[in-house]
C-alpha cells in the first residue's frame, strides 16, 4: 500500500491555453497545477517565461515582465540564468518592473530587492539597464507618490505587462499588498502585516530592523498582466493557498481577487498542494485508488469531520462523504473501522526505544535492541524539550545513552534589549553577593556599548553572540549561565 497520489499530480509543462476541466479539481476556482517538486516546477515556469520572450523576439516586440523577489523565484531566475548562458536565451528585448521594494532601503542593503534582482538574474544576463525597473525605496517621502504615479505610467506606456510571476505570502499578500487592499489598488505606500514583518525578521536579523513600509505595485496592476504565474513552495504555504485557490474571494486574502482574472495559473509543488481538497480529501472530489494509506487517512479525516469515535462510524457515513467505493471493496464499515483502529492503537508504545523480551509480532515495540544510542537533533536550543520533552525523559528512563545535538545557538532569536538587560541583572547581582564585581560592570558595560554601535542589521559582535546562545536555550538560565561563564565555577 503506498503513500503516493500520483494521479492528482500535473504534467510536465504548464497548460499551454486553458486548463482542462477535470472532476478532481472541481473545488479549485483558479487553474492550478501541482509538480512533484519546486525544481521541477521551476524549470517549466522558467521554460515558460522563455517561450514568451522568444516568441516577442521573433516578432520583434519588448517582452514586458513582472518580477517578484523572495525564496520562490530563486530557482526560476538561475534556470533562465542557465537558459541565458547555454541555449544563448537574449534578454535583449526584456524589460522588467519589479513588484516592491521596503521603504526606506539603500539600494546595497543586504535586504534590498535591488541587490536580490542583480544578484539572481539581471547581473547575468544581457538585459539593457535602462529596461530595469524597481521601485525606489530610497525617495524622500514626499515624492512616493507621484513615483508610484509614474511607475504606474511607464507600465502602460510599454503595453503593459505581458507576464506577472508572483509568490504569495502567509497572509495571502501578492506583492505586498496585504489584507485589506482594494482590487483596484494601484502602485503605492502600504505598511507591511505584522506577519510580513515576522517572515521578514531572519533577514533582517531582528524584527526590529524590518521597515514597517514598502512600495508595492497595486493589485489593481498585477490584475491588468495578460498573464499570471503565481506560484508557492512549501507545506508552510499549504493553507493559504487552499484558501487562495479554494476559498470565497476576499480582500482578506488579496491573492483570492487572481480568481477573477481571466489567464492566471497557480503553480505549486507537492508540500504546497497538500491543503487542497483533490489531496487532503480526494475522495470528495472522484474516485480513488484505495490504498492502506488512503484508506486509513480518510476514516481518520471521516471520523474528525463526523466528531464520531472510529468505531462507531456507519456505511451511512462512509456513503455520505464519497467514500461509496471504500466500504463496496472492503466494508463493511464495521470491518473498516476495526482494521484502522487496530493500526492506530498499534503505533502507540510506552517504549519508544524498544521493550527488552517485548512480543513485538504486532506491536512497535522492538525486542532487540533494548538499549540504544540516541541522538536527539534540535534544530534550536529548547526545540528537544517543547517538542518531545516526554519522550526524552522516558528514553532516558528507560536506560538508553541520550544525547542532545543542537543545531544552533539560537542567538539570533534574541532581541538586543534583552541581553542588556540580563548583563545589568548579573552585575547587579554580582554586587549584591559581591561575587565579582568589577568583572560584572565590565561585562554590563561592554555589551551595552557594542550593542549601542551596532548598525541595523548587522550582525552581533562574537561576545553578544555568545551571551545570546546562553539566553536562547532556555530564557531564564542566562544569569546563572553568566555567573558561571565569569566566575568559572560550575552551576551546580
Ligand atoms: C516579493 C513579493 C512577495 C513575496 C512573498 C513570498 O517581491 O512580492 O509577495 O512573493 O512574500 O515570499 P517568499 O517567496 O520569500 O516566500
Amino acid at each position: 500500500m503506498q503513500r503516493s497520489q500520483k494521479t492528482n499530480i500535473a504534467p510536465k509543462g504548464l497548460y499551454p491555453g486553458k486548463a482542462p476541466f477535470l472532476e478532481m479539481t472541481k473545488y479549485e476556482k483558479v487553474p492550478t497545477q501541482v509538480f512533484e517538486s519546486s525544481a521541477e516546477a521551476s524549470r517549466a515556469v522558467a521554460h515558460d517565461i522563455a517561450e514568451l520572450i522568444q516568441q516577442k523576439q521573433d516578432i520583434g516586440e519588448n517582452c514586458v515582465l513582472g518580477l517578484a523577489t523572495g525564496s520562490t523565484p530563486t530557482s526560476v531566475y538561475n534556470e533562465l540564468v542557465k537558459m541565458h548562458q547555454q541555449e544563448g536565451l537574449s534578454f535583449s528585448n526584456v524589460v522588467t518592473f519589479n513588484l516592491d521594494e521596503y521603504f526606506p532601503i539603500e539600494p546595497g542593503a543586504l535586504q534590498s530587492y535591488v541587490r536580490f534582482m542583480h544578484e539572481y538574474l539581471f547581473d547575468h544576463v544581457d538585459i539593457l539597464k535602462e529596461n530595469i525597473h524597481i521601485p525606489d525605496g530610497t525617495l524622500p517621502y514626499e515624492l512616493v507618490e507621484s513615483f508610484c504615479r509614474e511607475y504606474e505610467q511607464k507600465i502602460e506606456a510599454y503595453g503593459g505587462l505581458d507576464l506577472q510571476i508572483l509568490g504569495i505570502g502567509r497572509t495571502g499578500h501578492i506583492g505586498f499588498n496585504e489584507p485589506g487592499s482594494h482590487i483596484h489598488s494601484g502602485t503605492r505606500l502600504i505598511t507591511l502585516d505584522h506577519i510580513t514583518r515576522v517572515d521578514a525578521a531572519s533577514d533582517f536579523f531582528e524584527q526590529g530592523n524590518v521597515p514597517r513600509r514598502a512600495i508595492t505595485m497595486g493589485v489593481g496592476t498585477i490584475m491588468q498582466a495578460k498573464k499570471i504565474l503565481l506560484m508557492a513552495w512549501g507545506e508552510g504555504k499549504s493553507s493559504i493557498i487552499a484558501r487562495t485557490v479554494e476559498g470565497e474571494m476576499s480582500e482578506s486574502v488579496p491573492a483570492t481577487y487572481l480568481q477573477q482574472h481571466e489567464n492566471t495559473q497557480v503553480i505549486l509543488d507537492t508540500a504546497a498542494a497538500a491543503e487542497l481538497t483533490r489531496v487532503k480529501t480526494p475522495w470528495l472530489v472522484g474516485t480513488c485508488k484505495w490504498t492502506g494509506y488512503l484508506a486509513k487517512k480518510a476514516v481518520i479525516w471521516l471520523s474528525q469531520r463526523l466528531k464520531k469515535p472510529i468505531l462507531k462510524l456507519t456505511d451511512r457515513d462512509y456513503n455520505d462523504f464519497g467514500m461509496s467505493d471504500l466500504i463496496a471493496e472492503h466494508g463493511p464499515a464495521y470491518n473498516i473501522n476495526i482494521q484502522v483502529f487496530n493500526e492506530l492503537q498499534h503505533t502507540i508504545t510506552g517504549w519508544p526505544g524498544g521493550k527488552p523480551g517485548a512480543d513485538d509480532s504486532n506491536r512497535p515495540e522492538r525486542a532487540e535492541p533494548a538499549q540504544k544510542k540516541v541522538i536527539i537533533f534540535s534544530p534550536h536550543p529548547d526545540d528537544d524539550v517543547i517538542s518531545m520533552g516526554g519522550t526524552f525523559i522516558r528514553l532516558v528512563d528507560q536506560g538508553h545513552d541520550v544525547h542532545v545535538a543542537y543545531q544552533t545557538s539560537g542567538n539570533i532569536a534574541v532581541f538586543d534589549e534583552d541581553v542588556v538587560r540580563f548583563a545589568d541583572f548579573f552585575k547587579d547581582l554580582n554586587e549584591l553577593h559581591t561575587i565579582s564585581n568589577n568583572d560584572g560592570t565590565q561585562l554590563y558595560q561592554q555589551v551595552k556599548s557594542s550593542i549601542e554601535k551596532k548598525e541595523p542589521g548587522a550582525t552581533d559582535a562574537k561576545m553578544v553572540q555568545k551571551i545570546k546562545g546562553l539566553y536562547d536555550g532556555g530564557k531564564p538560565r542566562l544569569p546563572v549561565a553568566m555567573w558561571a561563564l565569569q566566575t568559572k565555577k560550575p552551576i551546580f
